[in-house]
């Protein structure tokens, strides 16, 4: 949460600082601000978008080329002007920025009040500038030795970057536990939490360890340490093209239909490489690189947060059908907090679009420290996750900026159906002529998926009818359960209606209470199995005259014959099934959005990559 800047170089910093903002608004964007050095120190911050403050700057003569740049996402203290970032001390020639949560701050913030410090925010961040400006005063010592002494004593987490007026023409930065990303250009320097942030010209980029601590100098020396000063070489990588073309809307209004639209061409992305022409062997590195791992182990466990977590119950009904290996799917933050029981013939895997969920994070610590054989299933390539797992796969859908995840999702139980076929290969409990026909039928996805968006219009007057609905639930089956808690997860995120996603069968103990005339019930019901189970739930939901939208084959006549309002998907075999029911949800739950009047790429109070507990 919050996204964090900083520039240094010859170019104005104010442009490219707020372009860098502009991109990083997914992870939080209630307030922003920014400071700029030119010999003295500006600085600007309010509560409101980037777009607020990049109109207010416009009456401001803002040159200097090092500065620093923050959008919120509140933790502590409600989205004001005075909680905005960066914050500084009285003497206001310290400017800092951070994202993370510094979990002492309170005994810190004591210490500082009675030494004479007095602050303006009630913010957790306040007190590390305060921090700063403490220690230089009581050992004479520099911007990077006060930095580095300060994050000893912080407890949390944090990426932090830091300039001072007293010592221009460099820009310190520090990290644990929050993402932080050096680009490197030709004399330039531009930090951000993502490296989307980077102007185009970046290609080249060192990923932050955690306790790593960094100054840039304006001479275009870059001197790496970690917290105890020992100096590091720092490792430079070169980055691809595509992150940076992603984070074009084109003709779209918003990020979330283009990311719906999208999904043939991820799936193909995803797909490259990891299935042969011959459909004969899937090929996930991950998997293959470590076969007696999978082949040991008695049982794999998932951790994720959200949108992710429902990838992975797909996960858990495709790998259990086809694999026959128990696995258990657990909230991230459910699981470092309980006293799970892990094994190292455990196969402990994270589902993760950033890669750096707090929760997920540390549930993947524990899982390492306790023995188990990690597994990361991410998107964002270099992230925390990638890079602290045993194996992995990237999910391979590009940027994704919506706040509600859509291709990211059909990306991740992609790879969890690529497992599937892999492991159920290894442990010889499909044939290699079933294989064959899975990885056949899931190479047909692009195509099928390409012919659900084209229900998008119809889609789209169905939302005309019910989008002044106060509550709505969401029914199905099998594995198109997690479809059913996707789809309603995708409605309240956007659209803030009530809800709930529930295993058609569950429906008679205690949902089935709220029906009436007034409730929508959506029903996935595009798979064979459970045909008939469903169309008694919709049966149950008639009488009591709740309306059903019905997801169905387009050959079904069953359950359509008792719905509502039909949305056809292509026929397909149940283990696609999945696959193609999420798309309508996602495309209903835009439109009712859209007709609502809500901001569909930046819902309220949520953020894309939660880097808090
Ligand atoms: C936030 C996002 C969701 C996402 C969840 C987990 O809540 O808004 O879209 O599913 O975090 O994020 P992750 O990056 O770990 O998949």
């Amino acid at each position: 949460m919050c996204g964090i800047v900083g520039y240094l170089g010859k170019n104005d910093a104010h442009p490219n600082i707020i372009a860098g903002l502009k991109k990083l608004e997914y992870r939080g964007y209630d307030s922003s601000g920014l400071a700029v050095l030119n010999g003295s120190l500006n600085i600007y911050k309010m509560s409101g978008k980037v777009e607020d403050l990049c109109n207010y700057l416009q009456s401001q003569s803002l040159c200097g080329q090092i500065g620093i740049g923050h959008t919120r996402w509140a933790t502590h203290g409600e989205p004001n002007d005075i909680n905005a970032h960066p914050h500084t001390t009285r003497r206001k020639d310290l400017a800092l920025i951070h994202n993370g949560i510094i979990e002492n701050y309170k005994e810190l913030k004591e210490k500082l009040e009675a030494k004479g410090h007095s602050f303006d925010s009630e913010t957790d961040s306040e007190v590390i500038v305060h921090l700063i400006e403490d220690i230089q005063d009581t050992y004479s010592c520099s911007l990077e030795k006060a930095v580095q002494m300060v994050s000893k004593k912080l407890e949390g987490a944090f990426a932090i970057i830091v300039i001072s007026q007293q010592e221009p023409g460099k820009l310190v930065a520090a990290k644990r536990n929050s993402p932080l990303v050096i680009g490197v250009d030709d004399g330039e320097f531009f930090l951000a939490s993502d490296k989307l942030a980077f102007p185009r010209r970046f290609k080249k980029a060192i990923f932050m360890e955690d306790n790593d601590i960094v100054t840039c100098k304006q001479n275009g020396d870059l001197i790496l340490s970690d917290w105890t000063g020992k100096l590091k070489a720092p490792i430079i990588q070169e980055l691809g093209d595509h992150i940076i073309n992603d984070y074009e809307k084109g003709e779209y209004e918003h990020f979330m239909l283009k990311e719906i639209e999208e999904q043939p061409q991820v799936i193909k992305n995803c797909l490259q490489g990891r299935i042969d022409v011959n459909y004969l062997e899937p090929k996930l590195r991950g998997i293959y690189e470590n076969e007696v791992k999978f082949l040991q182990a008695s049982k794999m466990t998932i951790v994720a947060c959200g949108t992710s977590w429902h990838a992975g119950i797909v996960g858990k009904y495709l790998i259990e059908k086809l694999a026959k290996l128990n696995v258990e799917v657990d909230y991230a933050s459910e699981f470092r907090y309980r006293d799970p029981i892990i094994n190292s013939s455990d196969i402990v895997v994270a589902i993760s679009q950033s890669g750096e969920t707090a929760d997920t994070l540390a549930a993947l610590k524990m899982a390492k420290e306790a023995g188990a054989f990690t597994y990361g299933v991410c998107n964002v390539e270099g992230s925390a996750i990638s890079r602290m797992t045993d194996a992995g796969s990237y999910t391979c859908a590009g940027a994704e900026i919506g706040v509600a995840s859509t291709k990211a999702f059909i990306s991740q139980i992609c790879v969890l159906g690529v497992m599937a076929i892999q492991l159920g290969l290894l442990k010889r409990k499909i044939t290699r002529e079933e294989a064959r026909e899975y990885l056949q039928e899931i190479s047909q996805l692009p195509g099928l998926i390409e012919k659900t968006l084209k229900s998008k219009g119809d889609i789209q007057k169905i939302a005309q009818k019910y989008f002044s609905a106060s509550d709505f639930l969401y029914l199905g089956r099998g594995v198109n359960f997690p479809i059913a808690l996707e789809g309603a997860l995708k409605l309240k995120e956007i659209s803030y209606i009530h809800a709930e996603g529930y295993a058609a069968a569950e429906m008679k103990h205690g949902p089935i209470a709220l029906i009436d005339e007034n409730m929508p019930v959506v029903v996935v019901a595009n798979q064979e199995s459970y045909k008939d189970k469903i169309f008694s739930s919709v049966k149950e939901t008639k009488a009591r005259k709740g309306k059903i939208i019905s997801i169905v084959k387009e050959s079904d006549t069953l359950i359509s014959s008792e719905s509502d309002d039909v949305i056809k998907v292509p026929n397909c075999s149940d283990f696609l099934a999945p696959f193609i029911s999420v798309i309508p949800l996602q495309i209903l739950s835009y439109y009712i959005a859209l007709l609502r009047g809500c901001n569909v790429d930046q819902p309220r109070n949520l953020a894309k990559s939660v880097t808090v507990e």
